[in-house]
């Protein structure tokens, strides 16, 4: 069996995919700026001290799993600006960028050569990358950087297929967490059983959507 890499696994949504991947049998990879006691509480491995955004964690943390097959790299970690119309400043935008689009792009691209034949990939996304589901402005980095996620996202899909490798991006609902203040319609790991449910459902057929949790295909 290969392993099961999450990003951003110190909190919120990552911690609980994490455990719950833990709680099926996967061998789960939790990779974090800094781990926290709920997560050493798992007994998972811990990468700890990955700022996905640096250029030397992505090649560090490829050869970190050198030796390794990849079954799952789910792409968790991500931030949030307020970016009103007012506020908005290019250096929250280029940051949101680096993190929420960059970085997955990145970091897949050196894990590639690890992701064995059937191994899955999901970019957690939100539907505020959604052009056509905006509904309500405002968020202009947050928006702007899970849209290219989306579109980093559907090539993927497309350059990973060959592999046999497929690709999901998914939206995990509202989700009362830190980067929500602790708002939301739902709690993690009702987000978190949702998430892997659909990461189950995915197949290379069905590579490169872009999926609600709850199953709803949402518009791009
Ligand atoms: N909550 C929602 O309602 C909602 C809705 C739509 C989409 N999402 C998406 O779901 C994902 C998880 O969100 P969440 O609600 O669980 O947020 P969260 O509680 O704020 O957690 C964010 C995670 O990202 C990590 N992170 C931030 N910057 C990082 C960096 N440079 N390198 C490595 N890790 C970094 C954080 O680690 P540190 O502790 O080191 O900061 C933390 O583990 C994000 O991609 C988010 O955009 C959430």
């Amino acid at each position: 069996m290969g392993i099961s890499i999450v990003t951003g696994a110190n909190r919120g949504i990552g911690l609980e995919l994490a455990r719950q991947l833990q709680a099926r049998g996967a061998t789960v990879v939790a990779v974090c700026r800094r781990n926290s006691p709920a997560l050493d509480a798992l007994g998972v491995r811990v990468e700890t001290g990955v700022d996905v955004t640096e250029p030397a964690a992505w090649s560090g943390l490829a050869e970190r799993f050198a030796n390794e097959e990849i079954d799952l790299l789910i792409h968790n970690a991500g931030m949030l600006a307020g970016d009103s119309f007012d506020d908005v400043g290019p250096e929250a935008v280029r940051a949101q960028f680096e993190l929420n689009a960059v970085a997955p792009l990145f970091l897949t691209k050196a894990l590639a050569p690890r992701l064995r034949k059937g191994a899955k990939v999901a970019l957690i996304t939100s539907r505020m990358g959604s052009i056509g589901d905006n509904g309500s402005g405002r968020y202009y980095g947050y928006r702007m950087s899970k849209a290219a996620l989306n579109a980093a996202g559907a090539s993927l899909a497309h350059d990973l297929a060959p592999r046999g490798v497929a690709v999901v991006m998914l939206h995990p609902g509202s989700v009362r967490t830190e980067m929500t203040g602790g708002h939301g319609a739902i709690e993690a790991d009702e987000s978190a059983r949702g998430l892997l449910q659909r990461i189950d459902e995915l197949r290379l057929e069905t590579t490169g959507r872009f999926l609600h949790q709850n199953g709803e295909v949402l518009p791009w």
